[in-house]
């Protein structure tokens, strides 16, 4: 694999926790008529993983040992899920991917990038073809995670100056890889940002189409 497989589309959503990114995945999902699935998690052995990496406390692991937990699940994750819908030809739109690896534990957690990247290309070698970051403020994003009260809080539970580092790296990111990464901003009506992120993912669903 050389960061790119077949036929079909590869879509992901990153943002930091609270960001609304979950809402506009599957509202585009089903714009598109896509097949959506989400990080960690997406495939049944990876789902169990999830729960390893966000439940419980804070300091449960090390930001060493979740690249190699977020690494584990993306594999089964792209084994099961993701290459067979890519190979069948489809959209497929994910809800976090790799970049998400890249700035929790690359950047936000430890300074780790070299790490995450060598992980990355021995173990997963494949890059969304269009990446969606929701820039949504860290302050009413951390709230309305926190809100949530779902008991999967662990990333939020490092508090806003971590979520504050997280957005830094992701919009880091967008400039590192401009061809694929499009920055969304979160603080609007999820209306107004679906209608933006249709209209961009069609935009290139049509290039691919006629290039
Ligand atoms: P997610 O279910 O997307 O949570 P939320 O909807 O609150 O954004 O992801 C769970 C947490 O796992 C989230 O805090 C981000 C974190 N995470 C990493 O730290 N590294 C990763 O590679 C991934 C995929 C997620």
């Amino acid at each position: 694999m050389n960061g790119k497989c077949c036929a079909g589309f590869f879509i992901t959503f990153e943002g930091i926790d609270g960001s609304g990114k979950s809402t506009q995945a599957r509202q585009l999902a089903e714009t598109l008529g896509a097949r959506l699935t989400r990080e960690p998690g997406g495939s049944p052995g990876a789902e169990q993983i999830r729960r390893l990496l966000v439940e419980g406390e804070a300091g449960r692991w090390s930001a060493e040992t979740e690249i190699l937990l977020f690494t584990a699940a993306r594999r089964d994750h792209l084994e099961k899920t993701i290459l067979p819908a890519l190979e069948a030809g489809g959209v497929i739109v994910s809800d976090r991917f790799a970049d998400s690896t890249r700035i929790y534990q690359g950047v936000a957690r430890a300074t780790l990038r070299d790490t995450v990247d060598r992980l990355h290309a021995l173990m997963i070698a494949q890059e969304p073809d269009l990446t969606f970051v929701i820039d949504t403020d860290p302050k009413v994003a951390l709230e309305r995670g926190l809100g949530r009260g779902s008991g999967e809080d662990r990333f939020e539970s490092f508090g806003v100056d971590f979520q504050e580092r997280l957005r830094a790296g992701f919009l880091a990111l967008a400039e590192e890889y401009p061809d694929r990464v499009r920055v969304i901003d979160g603080n609007r009506a999820p209306t107004a940002i679906a209608a933006e992120v249709a209209a961009l993912a069609r935009d290139a669903l049509a290039r691919r189409d006629h290039g």
